[in-house]
């Protein structure tokens, strides 16, 4: 099985969680993006289905399969948010932001009543950190935040980390919301919930990728069928 069907059994298994009636987060990515398939098929059969889209191209997506958007100004209750993620580990802590929305994509998971990450199988991980950890920063004095960034990463332990500014074609990489992302390849993560505290407090720091104890379940989707974690 190719990781897109792994995807597409995840996005399914995710869906029966939906309810007639519900104001939906929708994450981004390829794997988000079949569950937004789905939502817009259950609306099509005549489903009471809203989406809150964590990005311009996941509201794109949503309203070409003629899902009703919510704004995110206007959202008052989530009541499941289904994202994918980079990498996921046995307590559920993810790495997210691949796709450079996880400032929007956090705001909307950590609201939702309900947070299901859907994965194929290969980003199961024992320990987070061979992904490179996005982090989302303010474009204000943008190199000053890098460099307290870097010492809070050696502070907890990490005085080797590789931080890169996000860039395609030669040029920065900016956010739906205008913001920078540095990717820092870190290794291995051993207190995720520690780290992704200690950004937080960093001024100009808008979020990190690390994702801890926000989610209900886990869909993993793979040659053996679907794995759940957590209820
Ligand atoms: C976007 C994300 C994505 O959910 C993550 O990158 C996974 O993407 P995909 O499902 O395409 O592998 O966090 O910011």
């Amino acid at each position: 099985m190719d990781k897109e069907a792994g995807k597409r059994l995840a996005a399914e298994e995710a869906a029966n969680h939906i309810e007639r009636d519900m104001t939906l987060g929708l994450g981004t990515g390829s794997t988000a993006a079949y569950f937004v398939d789905i939502v817009g098929k259950l609306v099509s059969e005549g489903w009471d289905l809203r989406g809150v889209p964590t990005s311009e191209a996941t509201r794109e997506h949503a309203e070409r399969v003629g899902v009703e958007i919510i704004e995110p100004d206007e959202a008052t209750v989530i009541d499941l948010a289904v994202d994918g993620a980079d990498e996921a580990d046995p307590s559920l802590n993810l790495i997210k932001g691949g796709g450079a929305a996880l400032l929007r994509e956090k705001i909307i998971a950590y609201a939702a009543k309900k947070f299901i990450v859907i994965a194929d199988k290969s980003k199961r991980v024992a320990a987070l950190g061979a992904f490179p950890l996005p982090v989302e920063i303010s474009p204000y004095s943008w190199a000053l935040t890098v460099a307290a960034l870097r010492r809070t990463l050696a502070d907890n332990g990490f005085a080797e980390a590789n931080l890169e500014l996000r860039a395609r074609d030669g040029e920065a990489v900016k956010t739906d919301g205008g913001n920078l992302i540095i990717d820092c390849r870190l290794g291995r993560i051993e207190n995720p919930a520690a780290l992704e505290k200690a950004l937080a407090a960093i001024p100009g720091v808008l979020e990190s990728g690390l994702f801890c104890g926000m989610t209900r379940m886990a869909i993993f989707g793979g040659e053996d069928g679907i794995t759940i974690n957590g209820a």
